[in-house]
């Protein structure tokens, strides 16, 4: 194709519409290393600012779907469901999730990404278990798949890689806020890794990309016309992310809550997510029982120990040391650990999931620049959550530290995350709507 990109970007700097031939110019051209990094950065920044028709969204979708391998699952079964979250704070739900479907008979082939931001992310969390291999190939991940009904990996193939540098550039020019980049950047993902039924949880809130309800929403309708648009069954869940999802924030801290999830001991409003999703997988995976009796199933899972056996069935596939899942204090501490005391009574009204997200980060548990090592023992554990009755001298958190250098500052943000009032304050339900 004869294109030019400076005209590719002025089009779109006056708010026009791409044509179909010109976005995949521009992500064949970009994937390739033919065209630099400042130009594509001002077509991005000019899409953040001036957004995309719906055919140019299905387009960039469809042109960063292409730009690598594309599985084909069918072979494994009619339906295979995959999940997805817009991103948060504390949020476990896939290591809870995947086994008890997989124990229940559906096959789960799922690709996970690292922590984005503040936002946690499942790869990293699965490599807190010692051993635990992401990076093995196609064939192994469908192999599992077919064996053991499970795979959990992280996305080293060739999938959708012109996502993956766009990506990163959208992240070093604060392009990351934008409904069409976002929608095309996890279609395009969720496309090239073959299921044909999925169920996203688009969050909002302080510790989500989207931070309105309104956002999310158009996220959402902006997703689900893209996955239709292929044929293939999605269900939108939209949920809050105000305060972070469950008791723990943090790699390790994180798997540790994920098994005592799947023995059946969960915080309120991770329950109500997991079930909520687990429901609505099998739903899309063509199960046709009410939602009682699929919850019923579900904590039959739990309960028989089956769920937590193909938890612990995945990990030793994948190469994990599965006795940590089975003795939970065989995991490395962190070496500080250090309680933040309430000062006084009354009732939680606010834990800002982005406050807290931001000191996981700064105690090293996510990112700062991609090319940082995690520290997989360290993060916060949450004593009291929003609606909890809380008394001075009662403990409301522990930060999880590997040194002293910043304790004080961080157990000083911890505090300012909490808003503790006098009166009563109702607990909400996490899960908002289902689309
Ligand atoms: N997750 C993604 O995979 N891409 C985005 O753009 C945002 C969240």
């Amino acid at each position: 194709m004869n294109m030019n990109m400076v005209e590719i970007i002025d089009k779109k700097r006056m708010g026009k519409e791409l044509t179909n031939d010109e976005i995949l110019y521009f992500v064949e051209n970009y994937t390739a290393g033919e065209i630099p990094d400042y130009q594509a950065a001002a077509l991005l920044m000019a899409i953040c600012i001036n957004g995309m028709t719906e055919e140019e969204i299905f387009s960039l979708t469809m042109a960063m779907a292409g730009s690598g391998e594309k599985l084909d699952l069918r072979d494994i079964a009619d339906n295979v469901v995959d999940k997805h979250s817009t991103g948060g704070v504390g949020d476990k739900v896939t290591l809870i999730i995947s086994p008890i479907l997989a124990s229940l008979g559906v096959p789960i082939a799922k690709m996970s990404g690292r922590g984005l931001g503040i936002t946690g992310g499942t790869v990293d969390k699965l490599q807190a278990i010692p051993a635990y291999r992401t990076d093995i190939s196609v064939e192994e991940f469908k192999k599992n798949v077919k064996e053991i009904g499970i795979s959990l990996i992280s996305q080293t193939m060739d999938l959708a890689p012109a996502d993956k540098k766009i990506y990163a550039l959208r992240d070093s020019i604060a392009a990351v806020q934008s409904i069409p980049l976002i929608a095309s950047s996890i279609m395009s993902k969720k496309i090239a890794g073959g299921s044909n039924c999925l169920v996203m949880d688009v969050t909002y809130g302080s510790g989500a990309f989207m931070k309105n309800k309104f956002q999310a929403k158009r996220l959402a309708d902006t997703m689900k016309k893209i996955w239709r648009g292929e044929n293939r069954k999605i269900t939108c869940v939209i949920s809050k992310m105000e305060q972070p999802l469950g008791y723990s924030v943090g790699n390790t801290l994180e798997v540790i809550e994920a098994v005592q999830a799947l023995h059946g001991q969960m915080a309120e409003d991770l329950q109500e997510v997991v079930l909520t999703m687990c429901v609505q997988m099998l739903k899309l995976a063509g199960r046709t029982q009410t939602e009682n009796e699929l919850k019923n199933q579900i904590w039959g899972a739990i309960h028989s120990g089956r769920a937590f056996e193909k938890f612990a069935e995945l990990a030793r596939r994948q190469g994990a040391d599965a006795s940590y899942l089975y003795d939970l204090n065989k995991f490395e501490k962190a070496p500080m650990i250090v309680p933040l005391i309430s000062e006084k009574n009354g009732y939680v009204q606010e834990l800002n999931a982005e406050k807290v997200g931001k000191i996981s980060i700064d105690l090293g548990a996510g990112r700062k620049k991609k090319e940082d090592e995690i520290d997989r023992r360290v993060g916060i554990i949450l004593c009291k959550k929003i609606g909890d009755k809380v008394e001075e001298g009662e403990t409301l958190g522990f930060i999880h530290a590997n040194s002293s250098d910043k304790i004080e500052e961080h157990i000083e943000e911890l505090k300012l995350a909490y808003k503790i009032v006098a009166n009563p304050v109702q607990k909400e339900s996490v899960v908002d709507e289902i689309l």
